[in-house]
């Protein structure tokens, strides 16, 4: 299960994330926004970060116009571990060497295309396993 959250500048993508989760079989939770309506990111990205956090969704996606705010508020829930990509490389990285849990995305920066594409970067890399990035990731609960 995917959990997923937007403000209203990351809802119209977030809509796009869904419908390509949809194509690809795969389970999600919409923790909302609901509307393209003003809101504020903290209240709907806190709910979907609990949710990774608690084990009720394996990883999330995140997305406001920039990726910064819902970022840093997934951040700061101890055991998720956020990365904002606006790149594969990134997206791929992440996941291997941070084992990232949380996915975050700027609507505002990117285009759907490309979020598509790390959308499914991000989900078909597994964790590299290697001590070293093991290690790292332990220190990072210190
Ligand atoms: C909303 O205008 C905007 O501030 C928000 O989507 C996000 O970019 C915050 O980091």
């Amino acid at each position: 299960m995917i959990a997923l959250a937007s403000d209203h500048g990351g809802y119209v993508l977030k809509q796009a994330v869904i419908e390509h989760l949809k194509e690809r079989g795969m389970g999600y939770k919409d923790y909302g926004c609901y509307s393209e309506e003003s809101c504020d990111y903290p209240e709907f990205a806190k709910k979907a970060a609990h949710a990774v956090a608690d084990g009720e969704c394996e990883c999330g996606i995140l997305i406001c116009g920039t990726g910064i705010g819902v970022c840093i508020v997934a951040n700061k829930i101890k055991g998720i571990r956020a990365a904002l990509c606006h790149d594969c490389f990134s997206a791929a990285a992440t996941r291997e060497h941070n084992h990232a849990n949380i996915l975050t995305m700027g609507a505002r920066v990117i285009g759907t295309g490309l979020a598509l594409k790390i959308v499914d970067t991000f989900l078909d890399t597994p964790f590299s396993d290697e001590e070293r990035h093991l290690r790292r990731i332990a220190q990072i609960e210190d």
